[in-house]
């Protein structure tokens, strides 16, 4: 499964605006505090968790297995890329990190991916900061009936395997933070939905082209559904649940 630099563009102002902004400044204050600090971006696409958090604010490293995407990501000031497939967990550049950071990431991971990513973050007692996971949740202000069936044949889509073992989807939030908690971090999370209106219209059509895609191919028919979706972005808000979690040692 690969992303478009295009598609990463297009999200990235609505990613912004959804980003949980006490969790962020929760994380530029902690890494303020720290003299020099090194974080690692996994799953990087072109930069745009560096550029939330601050170029500045550690000196990065960005981890993605898109060349192209991460020859974007070579722009940001001082940070260094690699180009390697994040299933190879031994041999992802961690050591000395101490932060760890991915968006829109961990919902594409299976349980196992999760778990041996959590006790390699863990046996440093790095933190992690996991931003825009996706819940599961698809909801429009003027309904439509197809929403529902459209909706759940999305979600079962995002079960597949994506490289990273059979993806957990919207149970990948949960997972996640449990996996945090019972090796002995304080997990905070909070909601980040997209909420998008007529002004998102470009990543509304795309978004919506997405879904009705994903939708068949987990065998449901949804060319009505995009036709009467598209036609109602203007009048219509569109609601995307995600989470964002900030996890640290709780000692
Ligand atoms: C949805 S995009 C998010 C990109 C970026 N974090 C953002 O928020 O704009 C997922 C990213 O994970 C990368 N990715 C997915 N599976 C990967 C794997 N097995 N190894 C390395 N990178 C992977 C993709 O290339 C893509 O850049």
């Amino acid at each position: 499964m690969s992303f478009s630099a295009a598609w990463l563009a297009l999200r990235e102002p609505a990613d912004r605006a959804a980003r949980d902004v006490g969790l962020l400044e929760q994380v530029r204050t902690w890494l303020g505090a720290k003299s020099a600090p090194t974080a690692v971006d996994l799953g990087s696409g072109t930069g745009s968790t560096v550029r939330a958090i601050g170029p500045r604010a550690a000196h990065w490293t960005l981890v993605d297995r898109d060349a192209a995407l991460l020859a974007e990501a070579s722009a940001i000031p001082d940070a260094c890329t690699i180009e390697a497939d994040l299933a190879h967990i031994d041999a992802l550049p961690l050591d000395g990190a101490v932060l760890v950071t991915a968006s829109a990431l961990f919902d594409l991971a299976g349980r196992d991916w999760i778990e041996a990513l959590a006790d390699r973050i863990a046996g440093q007692r790095a933190g992690l900061y996991a931003t825009l996971t996706y819940d599961g949740r698809m909801e429009w202000s003027v309904p439509d009936p197809e929403d529902a069936a459209v909706t759940t044949a999305f979600n079962r889509h995002q079960t597949g395997d994506k490289g990273l073992g059979p993806a957990l989807g919207p149970a990948a939030g949960p997972a996640l933070a449990e996996a945090m908690g019972k090796r002995g971090y304080c997990v905070r999370s909070a909601g980040s939905p997209w909420r998008l209106d007529a002004d998102d219209r470009p990543l509304q059509a795309e978004l919506l082209g997405g879904i009705a895609r994903a939708a068949a191919e987990a065998g449901t028919n949804a060319v009505g559904w995009l036709d009467r979706r598209l036609g109602m972005i203007d009048r219509a808000v569109c609601t995307i649940g995600h989470v964002d979690l900030f996890a640290l040692p709780c000692r």
